[in-house]
Parts: C-alpha cells; sequence; structure tokens
C-alpha cells in the first residue's frame, strides 16, 4: 500500500483548483440508470470511488465513454452513461464493499426494471451505517423486499407507488435513493425531513432536466410527482465543498494563503464562519475563497457536527487537526457518526492534547507544536487530517494507507505540492 511522507514547516500560498464534488457525482451517475438514453456528466473528479462505481455500473450492462476536457481551468472527465438494456440487475458484494454508495443503484434499478439485488454494505470505521430508512421508504411504496444471504432482493409488479414518508434521520443516502425511485413512481411521494445538502439539490437539477417533477430542493420536504420516462441530458456536476473546506483548514494550520477556486462559498457558511472566529480572514466570491492565516494567532472553536446547513461531519477531523495547534481548549461533537474520532489517538501519537468523552464528544487543548510521526489512516477524512497535522509537524510524518485518500481527493500531492508542501507519494513498490 503507497504512503505519503510529509515534512512539516512550510506555510501554502497559491491557487488550489477545487475539483468536482464526488458525493454528488455517486448518485448523480446512478440517475443515468433511469433512462434508456445517453447521459453526460461534466467535472466529474479522477478518484478511486469514480472508477469503482463505473466497474460495478459496467458489469450492469451501461457502456461508458470516459473524456478528459479542461473545464474552469483545470482537468476534469466528461463521462456519458448508456443503459439501453441491462444484462444484470444485480450489485454484488465485491463491488459493494469497496465502495458503499453503489447503493445508488438501489431505487433506480428498482424503479425502472422493478428487480434489484444489492448487496448489504454493512458498516465501516465511522459506524453502523444503516439502510433502514432506504428499505422502509421503498417498502411504503409498494416493494417487495427481502434479506436473504446479505442481500436486499426488492421487486415491485408494475411501477412503485406514490406515499408519504417520514425519515426518522435526514439521510443524504435514503433522500437520493427515494428521489430517485419515486421520479418514475405512479403518482405522488413526498418525503418529510428530508437532507438539504447541495449534493441533494444537484441531484434534484439533473432528475428534473432528465424529465422529472420535483418540488422543493433545498428544503426539508421534497415533493416528487412520479413520471412514467426519463429522457438523457448533459450535466455539470458542482464542486467539492468538502475538498475546498479541507484546503482551507491546510492555509489556516500552515498560516499561509491559498486561493480555492472553483469552491462556493454558499455551501460552506457554518465551516468558514468558524475560522473567522478563529482569527483567519476570508474572502469570497460566489466561486472563490481567499483563506489568509499569514501572521494570526488562532484561538480554538467549538465544532458541533450536524445535518446542513450545519457544520459538516466530513469536516470534522481536519478541523480537529486545525484545533490541536490553536489556543486555548475547543469542544468537538460529533453527532452524525457514532464511532468518527478514530484520528484521535493518531493526532496524539503526534503531540496532540486531545481527551476523548464517550462516543460523541472531545476536548482538544492546544499545544505549541506537533512532532512529525509514522501514522494510521483510518478513513478519507481522517487521513486528510493526518495530513494536516504533518504539515505543521516538526520533522517527518508518514501516513500509512493512503488509498483512503485516494478515494476522494484528487491529486492530493500534485495539489500540495503546487502550493509549496513539502510532500511525497512512497510508492509501495520503492
Ligand atoms: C453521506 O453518507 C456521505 N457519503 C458521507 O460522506 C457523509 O458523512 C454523510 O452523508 C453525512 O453527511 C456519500 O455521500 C457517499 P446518511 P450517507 O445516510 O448517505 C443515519 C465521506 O467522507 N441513517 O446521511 O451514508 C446514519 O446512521 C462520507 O465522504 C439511518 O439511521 O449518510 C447517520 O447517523 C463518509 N438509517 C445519519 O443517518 C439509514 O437508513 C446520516 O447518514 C440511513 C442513515
Amino acid at each position: 500500500m503507497d504512503k505519503i511522507k510529509i515534512i512539516g514547516g512550510n506555510p501554502l500560498f497559491g491557487k488550489i483548483y477545487v475539483s468536482g464534488a464526488k458525493n454528488t457525482a455517486l448518485p448523480i451517475i446512478c440517475a443515468s440508470l433511469l433512462t434508456d438514453e445517453p447521459v453526460t456528466i461534466q467535472n466529474i473528479p479522477f478518484l478511486s470511488d469514480i472508477t469503482s462505481l463505473n466497474n460495478l455500473l459496467l458489469q450492469i450492462g451501461t457502456k461508458i465513454d470516459i473524456k478528459e476536457e479542461e473545464l474552469n481551468g483545470h482537468l476534469t472527465q466528461t463521462i456519458t452513461y448508456h443503459t439501453p438494456q441491462p444484462t444484470s440487475l444485480i450489485a454484488p458484494y465485491d463491488y459493494v464493499r469497496k465502495m458503499r454508495a453503489s447503493y445508488y443503484v438501489l431505487g433506480p434499478l428498482l424503479a425502472k426494471y422493478r428487480h434489484v439485488e444489492l448487496s448489504l454494505p454493512g458498516g465501516c470505521a465511522i459506524g453502523a451505517r444503516p439502510m433502514d430508512i432506504h428499505l422502509t421508504s421503498l417498502e411504503q411504496m409498494g416493494a417487495k423486499i427481502e434479506i436473504k444471504n446479505g442481500y436486499v432482493i426488492a421487486d415491485i409488479d408494475e411501477r412503485l407507488k406514490g406515499a408519504q414518508i417520514s425519515f426518522h434521520s435526514a439521510s443524504v443516502g435514503a433522500t437520493c435513493n427515494i428521489l430517485m425511485a419515486a421520479s418514475l413512481a405512479e403518482g405522488t411521494t413526498v418525503i418529510e425531513n428530508a437532507a438539504k445538502e447541495p449534493e441533494i439539490s444537484d441531484l434534484i437539477d439533473i432528475l428534473n432536466a432528465m424529465g422529472a417533477e420535483i418540488e422543493g430542493a433545498g428544503t426539508s420536504t421534497l415533493t416528487i410527482h412520479g413520471v412514467e420516462k426519463l429522457h438523457g441530458v448533459t450535466h455539470k456536476i458542482i464542486n467539492d465543498r468538502i475538498e475546498a473546506g479541507s484546503y482551507a483548514v491546510a492555509a489556516a494550520i500552515t498560516k499561509g494563503r491559498l486561493e480555492l477556486i472553483n469552491a462556493n462559498p454558499e455551501h460552506l457558511h457554518n465551516p468558514l464562519d468558524i475560522l473567522r472566529n478563529m482569527g483567519v480572514s476570508i474572502e469570497t466570491t460566489p466561486n472563490s475563497i481567499i483563506v489568509d492565516a499569514q501572521n494570526r494567532t488562532l484561538i480554538g472553536q467549538d465544532i458541533y457536527t450536524d445535518y446542513y446547513p450545519g457544520f459538516p461531519t466530513d469536516l470534522q477531523a481536519q478541523f480537529m487537526a486545525l484545533m490541536c495547534v490553536s489556543q486555548g481548549a475547543s469542544m468537538v461533537t460529533e453527532s452524525i457518526w457514532e464511532n468518527r474520532f478514530m484520528h484521535v489517538p493518531e493526532l496524539m501519537r503526534m503531540g496532540a492534547n486531545i481527551n476523548v468523552h464517550g462516543h460523541a464528544s472531545a476536548i482538544v487543548r492546544g499545544v505549541d507544536k506537533l512532532s512529525g510521526a509514522p501514522v494510521m489512516s483510518t478513513d478519507l477524512r481522517a487521513s486528510f487530517a493526518l495530513i494536516l497535522a504533518g504539515l505543521v509537524a516538526e520533522g517527518e510524518t508518514v501516513v500509512n494507507r493512503v488509498y483512503h485518500l485516494d478515494r476522494g481527493y484528487e491529486k492530493i500531492e500534485e495539489k500540495f505540492r503546487s502550493v509549496g508542501a513539502n510532500i511525497q507519494r512512497i510508492k509501495e513498490s520503492d
């Protein structure tokens, strides 16, 4: 497995081009299964999660045509997905285990082809990751669902039926799956307590462009008037707010200045406010953010992760790394995932002062410096947090198991090196 080696101490200066959003691309790629016409998606990032999902679609029978395209100043992928007739309605264990978001094929395949077999993804490093909301909602819409040999087997006779559905948690995944399924259902579906993340609004935009009739984007009540057929479109996905937020922390923690191009500040209100309250200068335009922490003393702030527009759980680890070297104490509370402090022991090996209380809260007391160490990454965002710590630590940090990073951060060493970081990948064979 590759490793990343960082020599800390360089403040970062320059421009970072933010990539297309992974967590938008994944459901939108699966939305292409709702039509037998080609769907072209622009601004898809080069990530291993995208390759994994493409492999699943290939085995379902989708034709995939990948083109590289310069868009908004950097290289992206424009991919056309065309599924005139699937050759399989099964998402096997080997695909789903590699990439949990494979479960986005559930709603589209069931709604369009009336049958689907999906391996249950199981838990992961951040929590149990249940799918009960996806499944009970589809049952409310008339699906017959059986769990057998680790698979969800779902069937419908004719079409899914519109239903009044209330989610017990504002799940991003369930909102996407039910939006896609309800688009081809008979009658109207109303989802109460739906997720409001920008990724959901982008999915609604492409579904509506394909001929769906969905109202309420950006609110917690979504109304979907089912239609009989959807058609092909070309759609450009939004940029990655979590990647932008992660590099914003990189500027702050190294006391540098980064201009984040293609970043939408509207999607990052809460994290940017926290950076401002810490003492970081933030300037924004509609599609860029300048983060300047030169000669600033940063003061720790409390963080409470919550559903959008609250503070995103996917930035918790990165902000915790920042709090480790800021003045005073910060309370970090994780309310979305029950096991998302796996980065804490690794940060402590680098000299951080963190006390975890139960599963949900941690007190971080700022220290003057961290020191480099070999560390182990446990999930995507935790890995980025360890790189951030390595960027300010004295000496050398080696982050092991970097395949996590390649799932969700495009060209990470290239981007960091272009703004002055001393970072390199050590290939397994080196
Ligand atoms: C998405 O996961 C993201 N993944 C996650 O990002 C992100 O952390 C999460 O949303 C929350 O923002 C993708 O978009 C691919 P949820 P998802 O369903 O959809 C509970 C990253 O680092 N729940 O919104 O799987 C669940 O336990 C990843 O990029 C149920 O109880 O998350 C959790 O407490 C990690 N039953 C809460 O809802 C269900 O059926 C939110 O989960 C579904 C969820």
